[in-house]
């Protein structure tokens, strides 16, 4: 019988060390959005649950190897007994979602919809914006460049390597466009506060940089 709590323990032993915004408070944030908007959308709460759970566990940036960290959950759900079907499907959410940072591709299931929104709308709002300064400060990015301000599009591995990222432009080169990507409409409704909360914050960034405010 599938055990919630021997997921929990796997996938928290596997983030111990995990400092780059995917520790278990992020995917326990996800796993508790995932659900309530499950519930509304009429998904599957199992499937939805346990993918949240895995999700960042095939995240490059965490592991050295995509194939074998994959192997290895598939390995760990089939000894908690979860059907071959199941895994499948979960396996299919996971891998769609890290692949869909770098190019866009569209879930194909309710139940990918829904956990695919959930961790976007971590990346929004009060804990997407403390998120993004951790991310940044982890990598020894700026705050802030006044040169490259607001560029919408991604920046390339070389201008990552070069310092050229800062964390006021990840909020135009993704945050911002994360409203505009969610599946399901309670995600939307999710994300429109949050959105809200994240440009304001932006502003008065911005008009702090620069004295405006005084
Ligand atoms: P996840 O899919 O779990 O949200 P990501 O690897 O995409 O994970 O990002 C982890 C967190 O770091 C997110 O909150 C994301 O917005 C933020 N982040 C990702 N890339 C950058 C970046 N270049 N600068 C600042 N923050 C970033
Ligand atoms: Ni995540």
């Amino acid at each position: 019988m599938w055990q919630n709590k021997n997921i929990e323990k796997f996938v928290s032993e596997k983030l111990d060390h995990e400092h780059s915004g995917h520790d278990w408070g992020h995917i326990d944030r996800v796993r508790k959005i995932a659900i309530h908007i499950a519930a509304i959308e009429g998904a599957d709460r199992r499937i939805c649950e346990i993918a949240a759970l895995v999700h960042d566990l095939i995240d490059d940036k965490l592991f050295d190897d995509e194939e074998i960290a994959l192997n290895e959950v598939i390995y760990f759900l089939k000894s908690e007994g979860i059907s071959e079907s199941d895994i499948n499907h979960i396996v299919e959410i996971i891998t769609t979602m890290s692949f869909s940072k770098s190019q866009e591709k569209s879930m194909r299931t309710l139940e990918g919809k829904v956990v695919q929104d959930a961790d976007r709308l971590d990346a929004l709002g009060a804990i997407g914006i403390a998120r993004t300064f951790k991310y940044a400060g982890a990598k020894g990015d700026a705050m802030y460049n006044p040169a490259i301000k607001a560029r919408t599009e991604q920046m390339t591995k070389d201008e990552y390597r070069n310092g050229e990222s800062t964390a006021i432009n990840h909020f135009y080169e993704k945050l911002f466009k994360l409203k505009g990507l969610m599946n399901t409409k309670e995600a939307v409704k999710i994300a429109e506060e949050r959105h809200n909360f994240m440009e304001h914050f932006v502003d008065q960034f911005l008009t702090e940089w620069v004295g405006k405010d005084f």
